[in-house]
């Protein structure tokens, strides 16, 4: 039986969201129906509501949540069962294309599959009002009460690890630690710049502070975000407002950065990660541009330098690895990760969940269905 569900719904670009209700279809093949209980607000579906990204509409966004799944679907694995606690994923993994055997499940051919025609994975589109398909983002749409998703994309989550947490974990942390230990692995003793302290700049800086980064460089242009990644681990920060984070960064470390983790996506702050790079130091764009922009790199700054630029969707990560390695921190303390989560929003008030994060508010703002 299809149930009715609350979820808020993008009819227009740059229109508010829409709180309504619509039908859930039940789980098919490999589907598994998802009771939310904590959903992150990124960055990332703000660039869809303002069209900066683009997605088949109407559709209802988020895709960082996490939930109890409720019931499964025909011919599920059995890897998932009712009342497990899950974490979303965006990125499905097939398990056979080219690149999940590879060993990169991010890069998973069925992620352009689910972007393409606004669905799961498997092409099913779930919800529907009067008129006819909503679509989903990123297989995910989980600022609603409950989502069917691919159970590929999902990961199990102990009892423990709080909703809000496991939330965060899935899209801000898993990219943000995950662009340290999989791109970086160690970096002990090494200078290490993190720009944009939003939720993925703030995790780079938890992440990096356990890979041994010293110094370790935030920089951002509000203080407040300033002060909060000093407190979890930067030991220097630079307002790019009042100052050039070039400059302050070679007067830090010498020769300048080894690694910097650019989580932002504009132009001028990647253009700024290259220059503040010392010969054969990487930078690690995981900021999302918006559709179609780009960036200059000086060709001898390349050559003569031997600098690099790698980009990193999801923090490289294998989330069925990354993921409950990630929770093991936190519950050891490594990893303070309700550091990250800043206020919580009923599903009604998303707009102003969004007006938060656009005026930037500290720390990740959760809707709470
Ligand atoms: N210089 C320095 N910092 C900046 C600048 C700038 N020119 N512009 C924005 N910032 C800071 C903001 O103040 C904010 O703290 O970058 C941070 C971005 O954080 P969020 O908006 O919370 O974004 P987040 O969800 O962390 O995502 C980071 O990754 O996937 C992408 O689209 C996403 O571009 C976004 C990035
Ligand atoms: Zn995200
Ligand atoms: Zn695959």
């Amino acid at each position: 039986m299809p149930r009715t569900i609350t979820a808020a719904v993008l009819r227009e670009i740059g229109q508010p969201l829409h709180v309504e209700r619509l039908k859930l279809a039940d789980p098919g093949d490999e589907e598994i129906l998802v009771e939310i209980e904590a959903a992150g607000v990124c960055h990332s579906d703000l660039h869809y509501l303002r069209g900066e990204l683009a997605a088949p509409l109407p559709l209802v966004p988020g895709h960082e949540g996490s939930g109890r799944v409720v019931s499964v679907g025909p011919r599920t694995s059995g890897a998932i069962r009712p009342g497990d606690r899950v974490a979303l994923l965006w990125r499905p993994n097939c398990g056979r294309c080219a690149q999940c055997l590879a060993g990169a499940p991010i890069m998973c051919e069925l992620g352009g599959v689910q972007a393409k025609v606004g669905g799961l994975p498997n092409r099913a589109i779930k919800m529907s009002d009067g008129a006819g398909a909503v679509h989903h983002l990123m297989g995910v749409s989980c600022f609603s009460d409950h989502v069917v998703v691919h159970e590929r994309s999902v990961v199990t989550v102990p009892e423990d690890i709080p909703a809000e947490v496991a939330a965060i974990a899935g899209c801000a942390v898993i990219t943000g630690v995950g662009a340290v230990r999989n791109v970086i692995g160690t970096c002990v003793g090494e200078p290490v710049v993190v720009m944009g302290i939003g939720g993925v700049g703030l995790a780079a800086i938890m992440g990096a502070k356990l890979a041994g980064a010293h110094p370790l460089i935030a920089v951002d242009i509000d203080n407040s975000k300033l002060a909060l990644a000093r407190r979890l681990g930067a030991t220097h920060t630079v307002n790019s407002r009042e100052a050039d984070p070039v400059a302050e960064v070679f007067g830090v470390a010498d020769s300048g950065a080894a690694w910097v983790i650019e989580a932002i996506g504009h132009p001028q702050t990647l253009s700024a990660a290259m220059r503040m790079l010392r010969p054969r130091g990487t930078v690690i764009a995981v900021g999302l541009g918006a559709g179609g922009q780009t960036f200059e790199v000086p060709i001898n700054e390349l050559v003569q330098r031997q600098k690099r630029v790698v980009g990193s969707l999801y923090g490289s990560s294998i989330p069925a690895l990354d993921l409950p390695a990630i929770f093991d921190l936190y519950r050891s303390g490594r990893l303070p990760l309700d550091e990250l989560v800043g206020e919580r929003f009923a599903l009604e008030d998303i707009s102003d969940a969004f007006g938060a994060l656009a005026s930037g508010a500290v720390g990740r703002s959760i809707i709470v269905p």
